[in-house]
């Protein structure tokens, strides 16, 4: 008489764990996918003004003043041109060094950090940096009202917005250009 061979099995247990790790690594996907396709901003994109006498000049971490903010694209260094019309916007501020929080300073590059310039409330563009009250040093969306402190990852220090602004983390190219070293660190706009 022969033996029968053992049927293979999954454990109960085995077959959740598959389907979850599994499951899992589809959200990553789809998460990466969609984070690839859509993203205003890449690393190595050129940060470029958006107005004024430079517009359309790479924006120089040496050029800015302290305290000072510009306003510039993230724009593809192959095209020239901003990934999104809206959202590759950002605020380019240079921060007194002893004034950056731990926060900020991953992001920075030689005192200088970017953020989204849209509005976490509701979307619209952050435009100003105060001078007044509790405004001075910070960036304001004039619409509602909301503040933001630069040298705090853009956190909420008043007003409707909801969170923060993104952070663009900043390295320097050639000729101290200022570029996107990473992705935004978070998502644009209101939700
Ligand atoms: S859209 Fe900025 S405060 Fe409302």
């Amino acid at each position: 008489m022969t033996d029968t061979p053992p049927k293979p099995q999954t454990s109960r247990r085995t077959f959740i764990k598959l389907t979850a790790v599994t499951g899992a690594a589809v959200a990553l996907g789809h998460r990466a996918g969609a984070q690839t396709a859509s993203s205003p901003a890449r690393s190595g994109d050129l940060l470029m003004y958006q107005e004024g006498p430079k517009k359309g000049q790479p924006v120089k971490a040496a050029d800015l003043k302290e305290g000072v903010a510009v306003w510039a694209m993230a724009v593809d260094p192959a095209t020239k041109k901003p990934r999104d019309a809206m959202k590759s916007g950002v605020v380019v501020v240079r921060l007194k060094p002893s004034e950056i929080k731990d926060s900020s300073k991953k992001n920075a590059s030689g005192g200088v950090v970017a953020y989204s310039s849209v509005c976490t409330h509701q979307g619209c563009p952050v435009k100003e940096i105060g001078s007044l009250g509790q405004g001075k040093g910070n960036i304001i969306c004039t619409c509602h009202g909301s503040i933001f402190d630069p040298r705090d990852n853009a956190t909420v220090l008043g007003g409707p917005a909801p969170r923060r602004l993104a952070a663009l983390p900043l390295k320097a190219g050639a000729g101290g250009d200022l570029m996107a070293a990473a992705e935004f660190t978070g998502k644009i706009g209101p939700k």
